[in-house]
């Protein structure tokens, strides 16, 4: 029994990373994807604004996504590049826990 709950308490911080922690995905955002993009207002930075781009259809040439849900999200930041060679999106590595954090806010704005 003691072992089981032990157990158990090891997964709980991976469930609760999975699911991603909006506030912090904001200030990673901020930091990550300010940069190049506007993020709450709808103007074009170096890329399109992220406003409300949850469950948006791409506003970019050549992704064959039909809507930015989370799989999409997840596929393009993990590599830009290897959705849309030639994309202009450079992207330095970011973790999955940064990652999943940013996911959650952009969802959590829709
Ligand atoms: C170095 C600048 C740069 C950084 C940093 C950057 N992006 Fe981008 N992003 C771009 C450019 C440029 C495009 C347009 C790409 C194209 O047309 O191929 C783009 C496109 C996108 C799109 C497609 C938007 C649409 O309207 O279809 C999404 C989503 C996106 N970026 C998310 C992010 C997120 C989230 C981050 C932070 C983790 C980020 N980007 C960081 C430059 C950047």
């Amino acid at each position: 029994m003691l072992k089981k709950l032990l157990l158990l308490s090891c997964f709980l911080p991976t469930l609760a990373w999975a699911e991603g922690d909006a506030l912090r995905g904001k200030t990673v955002a901020m930091v990550r994807c300010g940069p190049c993009h506007h993020l709450n207002t709808g103007f074009i930075k170096v890329g399109p604004t992220l406003k409300n781009i949850y469950g948006k259809k791409p506003t970019i040439q050549g992704v064959s996504f039909d809507v930015w849900d989370e799989a999409a999200l997840t596929a393009w930041l993990i590599n830009p590049r290897a959705i849309k060679a030639n994309t202009r999106m450079r992207l330095p590595y970011l973790s999955t826990h940064d990652r999943n954090d940013i996911i959650a806010w952009l969802k959590s704005k829709q």
